[in-house]
């Protein structure tokens, strides 16, 4: 951890991933997702913005609570009642960090903040000592960094550091720089401010023109040894740096940035899929842990691949845990084989009743299906992982389809033990089926997205449905995966309701904001 190449990875999936729009996470998913970014040696994860809702506040006191390996961090502006909820929410911790930041652009301070630099410069000392007074560890951001006066940002990094902030952080919050733009900003801090040395220095960069990664190692190259990122690069409008992007690249190309970080590679497809089911898939072409980062179509390349791997793969697969898809599976296979390809997939974890729920599917999916996939499986375990938290379940489900009549569903409910059924024509069969739900658990939610993809080859296979959901300006996201894509549709809707559902009893702790204000 001292060695001076090492580059500390600071997670914030759960903080600015979370402000992705329709990215809300249950607290349950979040203990998940904190339990494996811990394995994956991730060194800081940002839990939440605790002043900014009930919700954050539960998730961060939670996480700081089963941490084993990591420091959690909580969010707060500049202000002794954000600094106060931090504290509250991570003092179970035996080691926390409190990262509290204010705006330093010109742009910022007079149109969102409404203060003079100087009152600015009076905002850092009293934030920053007052948090250092809380802990020893404290990280202090200069919001929007990127397009921030260089005079102005060198004076107000030296009186944070002088405060007791241990690191500086650079966002480039609006994800406006270029990386040799951010070369020169960090090598200017370096060169200006006089006690740079007594503070670690990070970058925070935001992808709305793609350049996040690239600045963020543009950043490593010129001393900085934090790196702020999130899973599957998700977070405030384009997103944030992706961290398994990142962490690759350094591994990949570490000839010419010689740096290390404690991230076991293995596991970080383990990880994406678990933020995904939480938030929302992943594009096919995404660097590292889309389906098709290592997928080799072109027969040229497919040539080449069996002469020699390293023709066109820079990377292997298994570097980042993405095992060859296999077909061990199928409607002979017994409880025993089954919980060990579990345990091959990576979920350790997992309750019996879970393996019991997912065992069940998996027959009678393999019933259904030719071939089961290592897919098909991670997608019914991850179903079954959530199942009995919920309590409205389909029971059945029949659709009457094709052209002539008007479409209809006929479906039956286990709405809080009480079974319901009822029968609704619609606009389409997906239409039918969520009018259904409607009657049989009257509510008013906004559908904000219906997404249909396949989660193996095949007219067989599995597809996976998500539905993202809206109600008060909260958000659910629901996936599920069945052979039959409306079963699917009717279990993914029915799953961002019941989220909806789990948030509405969420109570709060002590005052708080509106979630509104983590449009930061
Ligand atoms: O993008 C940003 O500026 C932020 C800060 C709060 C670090 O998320
Ligand atoms: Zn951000």
């Amino acid at each position: 951890m001292n060695d001076k190449n090492n580059v500390f990875i600071f997670d914030t999936t759960m903080r600015d991933g979370e402000q992705s729009p329709g990215a809300s996470m249950s607290l349950e998913e979040k203990i998940q997702i904190a339990r494996i970014f811990d394995e994956l040696g991730i060194d800081i994860i940002e839990a939440g913005f605790p002043i900014a809702s009930p919700g954050d506040f539960e998730a961060v006191t939670a996480i700081s609570k089963i941490l084993k390996n990591a420091i959690p961090c909580g969010l707060s502006r500049a202000s002794k009642k954000d600094i106060d909820a931090c504290h509250q929410a991570l003092k179970a911790a035996p080691r926390f960090r409190i990262h509290t930041f204010i705006s330093t652009s010109p742009l910022h301070m007079k149109h969102k903040l409404n203060k003079t630099p100087e009152q600015v410069l009076d905002a850092i000392k009293e934030s920053v000592t007052y948090a250092r007074n809380l802990t020893d560890d404290v990280e202090w951001s200069c919001e929007d960094g990127t397009r921030t006066d260089m005079d102005y940002m060198c004076k107000s990094v030296e009186l944070a550091i002088s405060c007791g902030a241990k690191t500086i952080n650079i966002p480039d919050t609006v994800g406006y720089t270029i990386p040799s733009e951010f070369t020169k900003i960090i090598t200017t801090l370096k060169n200006k401010v006089p006690n740079i040395d007594k503070a670690i220095l990070s970058v925070h960069c935001h992808n709305d023109l793609g350049l996040a990664v690239a600045n963020s190692l543009a950043g490593v190259s010129a001393g900085v040894r934090q790196v702020e990122c999130t899973i599957n690069g998700i977070g405030e409008r384009a997103g944030n740096a992706a961290l398994e992007e990142i962490v690759m690249a350094i591994r990949t190309r570490n000839d010419l940035m010689p740096y290390t970080t404690g991230i076991k590679t293995e596991l970080l497809s383990k990880a994406s899929k678990i933020v995904s089911n939480a938030t929302f898939p992943v594009q096919f072409n995404k660097a590292i842990v889309g389906k098709n980062a290592f997928a080799h179509e072109a027969g040229i390349h497919q040539d080449g691949m069996l002469k020699n791997r390293e023709t066109y793969e820079i990377m292997t697969p298994e570097s980042v845990g993405v095992k060859k898809t296999s077909l061990v599976m199928g409607k002979h296979s017994g409880r025993h084989a089954f919980k060990e390809k579990l345990n091959d997939l990576g979920y350790t974890d997992v309750t019996d009743d879970v393996i019991q729920s997912a065992f069940g599917k998996f027959k009678i999916l393999a019933d259904k299906k030719k071939h089961v996939y290592d897919d098909d499986i991670a997608a019914l375990t991850d179903e079954s992982m959530v199942l009995d938290k919920y309590v409205i379940n389909l029971k059945s489900l029949k659709v009457f389809a094709g052209t002539g009549e008007p479409q209809k569903a006929e479906m039956t409910l286990d709405v809080y033990g009480e079974i319901k059924s009822t029968s609704e024509t619609g606009d389409g069969p997906v239409d039918a089926i969520f009018k259904c739900i409607k009657v049989l658990y009257p509510h008013d939610v906004k559908l904000l997205l219906y997404q249909v993809h396949a989660v193996t080859e095949g007219t067989d296979a599995q597809a996976t449905v998500s539905v993202r959901i809206e109600e008060n300006g909260k958000t659910t996201v629901g996936q599920s995966a069945d052979t039959d894509t409306l079963v699917a549709s009717a279990n993914a809707y029915l799953s961002a309701l019941n989220k909806m559902i789990i948030k509405r009893k969420k109570t709060a702790p002590i005052e708080h904001e509106t979630d509104k204000m983590k449009g930061i």
